[in-house]
């Protein structure tokens, strides 16, 4: 199937190209099999819901430097949570950060599979779906605006979103490989946020420059198509 061929040439892209952001594995690591800590998943993916990746760093860092753990996090005052949390914004994110924190460390950590993250409060699809991937390796599709942007193109969908959604769930399910899908689904992010851009984006430098229907009709950059609100 040409899906594995694509995916590993993505994951190749991957190991030559992938950000170096706080909350990864590095890639002699990741060559050793290690699987990043869940709780440091969890967080960064909870911080990255509103906020760049730019701006996270630093929240991230303070975070897991003062709660090194899931425990840790779930013992301290809610105050001291708020108080860390400000100027990532939506203070009710901060609140379920903290009832989620407590939740997970008294079932003893957090759940491997997309349904039992579910049940976590403040964990939705998106989340649920990163977390087992990543830190559990579980063959979950995970979609977010930069995966929805390089699979639209790559199928050239002219569907516009979000009535597209299904159809790109579907494809991302379809790629994703069952050897690295964490790295899978990170590298989608990274293509998404560096190669296949918004504008302009860098066909040349892309690992699935050959297979990709837009690039090939020329419109990789009126996709993806939005309904007007
Ligand atoms: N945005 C959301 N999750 C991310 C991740 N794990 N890596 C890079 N960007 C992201």
């Amino acid at each position: 199937a040409p899906e594995a061929a694509w995916a590993a040439a993505l994951l190749d892209w991957y190991d030559r190209h992938a950000r170096r952001l706080p909350w990864r594995t590095g890639p002699a690591e990741r060559a050793a099999g290690a699987r990043p800590d869940p709780y440091r998943v969890w967080l960064s993916e909870i911080m990255l819901q509103q906020t760049t990746v730019a701006t996270v760093g630093p929240y991230f860092a303070r975070f897991i430097e003062r709660w090194p753990t899931v425990e840790a996090l779930a013992a301290a005052p809610r105050e001291d949570v708020l108080a860390a949390w400000a100027g990532l914004g939506y203070y009710a994110r901060a609140r379920n950060l903290h009832a989620c924190a407590q939740a997970a460390a008294a079932r003893g950590g957090f759940p491997q599979d997309e349904a039992g993250l579910r049940e976590l409060p403040g964990v939705g699809a998106y989340t649920a779906a990163a977390v087992a991937a990543i830190a559990f390796d579980a063959p979950a599709a995970v979609v977010d605006g930069n995966v929805e942007r390089v699979v639209t193109r790559m199928f050239r969908i002219e569907t516009p979103l979000p009535d597209a959604k299904p159809l790109v769930r579907v494809e991302v399910q379809r790629l994703t490989p069952r050897r690295r899908p964490g790295d899978f689904a990170q590298a989608m992010m990274d293509l998404g946020a560096t190669i296949c851009t918004p504008r302009r984006p860098a066909c040349a430098l892309c690992p699935w420059r050959a297979p990709c229907a837009a690039r090939a009709a020329g419109v990789a950059e009126s996709l993806p198509r939005k309904k007007p609100k």
